[in-house]
C-alpha cells in the first residue's frame, strides 16, 4: 500500500506542487502487503489527495499541508488517514458527501467518494470521515489483510 500511494503521488507531482501543498507521507517499515485491485485502491487515492488539493485553494500557502499516514490499525486491517488543512466539511456536505452526484465543486462530478466507498466495500474494508475541531479534514479508509500466497482470488 505505501508503494501504490507513492506512485499515485508520484504520477500527481506537478500538480501537487502546483498547489503549494506541502506533503507527509508516513509508512511504518513493517507494513504487510496487500492482496487487492491495484487501479480501483489507486483511484480512492486519487480522489482523496484531489479533494484534499481542491479543499486548500483558499489556505493560507504557508499552512497548506496535507498529511497521509498509514498504520495497522488491527491485526488484520490496515489504516489510512489523509489529513488535510483545508476549509473543512460543512454539516451539509457532511451528510451528502458519499451520495453519488454530491458536489460543491463549479466542475466535480460527485463521484470520487461514493465510488470509493463502493471499492473499499467490495474490499472488505470502509471508508469515513473523521470529525474535527480544528481546521480541515481528516478522511480514513481501511482494507483488510488477506492472508495466503498465490491466490488472490475467492472462488465464487
Ligand atoms: N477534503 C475535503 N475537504 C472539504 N470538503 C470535501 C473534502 N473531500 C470531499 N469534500 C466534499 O465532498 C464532496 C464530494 O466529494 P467527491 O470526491 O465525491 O466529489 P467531487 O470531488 O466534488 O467530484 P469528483 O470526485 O467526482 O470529481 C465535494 O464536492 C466536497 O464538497
Ligand atoms: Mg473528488
Amino acid at each position: 500500500l505505501g508503494k501504490l500511494i507513492r506512485e499515485v503521488l508520484a504520477r500527481i507531482e506537478p500538480e501537487i506542487r502546483h498547489s503549494g501543498v506541502q506533503l507527509e507521507l508516513v509508512v511504518p517499515d513493517d507494513l504487510p502487503t496487500l492482496s487487492a485491485d491495484q487501479f480501483q485502491i489507486e483511484q480512492v487515492v486519487l480522489n482523496l489527495v484531489r479533494n484534499a488539493l481542491e479543499a486548500m485553494t483558499d489556505t493560507a500557502p504557508e499552512v497548506r499541508q496535507l498529511v497521509i499516514r498509514i498504520n495497522q490499525s488491527r491485526p488484520d486491517m490496515i489504516e489510512v488517514a489523509v489529513v488535510d488543512r483545508g476549509r473543512g466539511i460543512n454539516r451539509e456536505a457532511e451528510a451528502r458527501m458519499f451520495d453519488p452526484f454530491f458536489s460543491t465543486k463549479p466542475l466535480g462530478l460527485g463521484m470520487g467518494l461514493p465510488i470509493s466507498r463502493s471499492i473499499l466495500e467490495w474490499h472488505g474494508g470502509q471508508i469515513w470521515s473523521d470529525r474535527k475541531t480544528d481546521c480541515g479534514a481528516c478522511f480514513r479508509f481501511t482494507l483488510p489483510i488477506t492472508h495466503g500466497e498465490a491466490s488472490d482470488v475467492d472462488d465464487g
